[in-house]
């Protein structure tokens, strides 16, 4: 039976099920990878147990915090990492309270290059990018924390080569923590997304320039990782619309179409893209840009993000325009947010002021299910 407008609001297409090559989804809601700023010591700590699994469905897909590759990746207190055995280890009954409930988890594997401070970065040094331009973006990710970059250092054409290594090495972490894969942080402005953009990339090397280069350090972390792993665990988020962390292209959809179809020369499972309306990390934007030439460019699952409510992700899934659909304030607000769009209950309310405390539970597992008991 096909799918006709009238019926679609009764066999919601978000809730169908889906063959995500060797992972059988129950259905289309994906949790979307966000920042919770409580892994104090950048180590992940037992509260994630509850607030994953929370949020946590037989056959549901979690894409879990942006987590550090290495000691020059992290950009903000209390992000967990993924480059020590003790961060490894402090994963691991988080992972498992994901899969004791059913649930299939990706790591989010980050380096914010120079969204960063000496003060994260060892030995008090500047952090590292493609260029020693610093971000002249006046606030944090909060929109309103005052925010002063310092100047990175520009990395040397050898030194990239050991960054990708870092990668690689973060994806096997990953996979002896017990994930289920790894989803490479290409996004948002960071240290993958400073190389691929123009307005950040400045570089004179095989690094920077022409399309071609700018995306050869996103590609060779792609293969590295994909190369460890298996190309079946492994997807990326993208963004090449937006330009939060003073990152932005002059051309985004060119960058985004050459992206889609190089990553289809390594097979990996995703692609996650951050829909053109969020320009700007916060609020939506009226946009004539769509990810439907990316979308139909890559062989993998496509995934979107950015600004859906029920009706949209909907609409997307049935329209063909995605595969899945990522929900970040939704589902932070709705641990139960699959079984709310399944019964186009009403939702919780989220509340910005407690996204990025570093409460335990206040605004992180607090929020309340329709049925307290579920
Ligand atoms: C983001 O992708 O916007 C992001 C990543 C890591 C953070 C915060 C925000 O710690």
């Amino acid at each position: 039976m096909t799918i006709s407008e009238e019926n679609m609001d009764f066999i919601p297409a978000l809730l169908a099920p889906y063959k995500m090559s060797n992972f059988s989804l129950s259905h289309r809601i994906v949790l979307a990878p966000m920042s919770r700023l409580r892994s104090y010591n950048f180590l992940a700590q037992p509260h994630a147990i509850l607030y994953y699994s929370q949020r946590t469905t037989q056959g549901g897909f979690l894409i879990g915090e942006a987590s550090g590759v290495s000691e020059t990746a992290q950009g903000y207190l209390n992000t967990p990492g993924i480059w020590t055995q003790q961060q490894v280890e402090a994963w691991k009954p988080i992972v498992d309270a994901v899969h004791k409930k059913g649930g299939i988890f990706f790591c989010q594997l980050w380096h914010a290059g120079r969204a960063s401070d000496n003060c994260f970065q060892p030995d008090g040094q500047p952090p590292i990018s493609c260029t020693d331009k610093p971000i002249q973006a006046k606030t944090h990710i909060d929109g309103v924390t005052e925010a002063s970059f310092p100047a990175p250092r520009r990395l040397t054409t050898h030194e990239i080569t050991q960054v990708v290594n870092d990668f690689r090495k973060a994806a096997r972490n990953a996979m002896q923590a017990g994930f289920d894969g790894v989803e490479i942080h290409g996004a948002n402005g960071y240290l993958i997304d400073q190389f691929l953009k123009d307005q950040v990339n400045d570089r004179t090397d095989e690094y920077g320039g022409s399309l071609e280069n700018r995306c050869r350090f996103p590609l060779q972390v792609v293969e590295a990782v994909a190369d460890e792993i298996g190309a079946d665990r492994v997807g990326i988020r993208l963004s090449p619309f937006a330009d939060y962390n003073d990152c932005a292209d002059s051309n985004p959809e060119a960058l985004g179409l050459y992206m889609a179809q190089s990553l289809n020369k390594y097979g990996i499972l995703y692609c996650h893209m951050i829909e053109p309306r969020m320009i700007t990390q916060f609020e939506s934007q009226k946009t004539k840009n769509s990810l439907l030439p990316m979308r139909k460019a890559f062989k993998g699952t496509f995934i979107v993000a950015g600004g859906y409510n029920r009706e949209e992700g909907n609409e997307v899934v049935a329209k063909g325009g995605a595969d899945l659909v990522a929900f970040g304030r939704l589902f932070l607000a709705n641990p139960d947010l699959p079984r709310r769009f399944e019964l186009n209950a009403v939702l919780n309310k989220y509340d910005r002021n407690t996204f990025y405390t570093q409460n335990p539970v206040v605004g992180y597992t607090d929020y309340p299910f329709l049925d307290p008991t579920p």
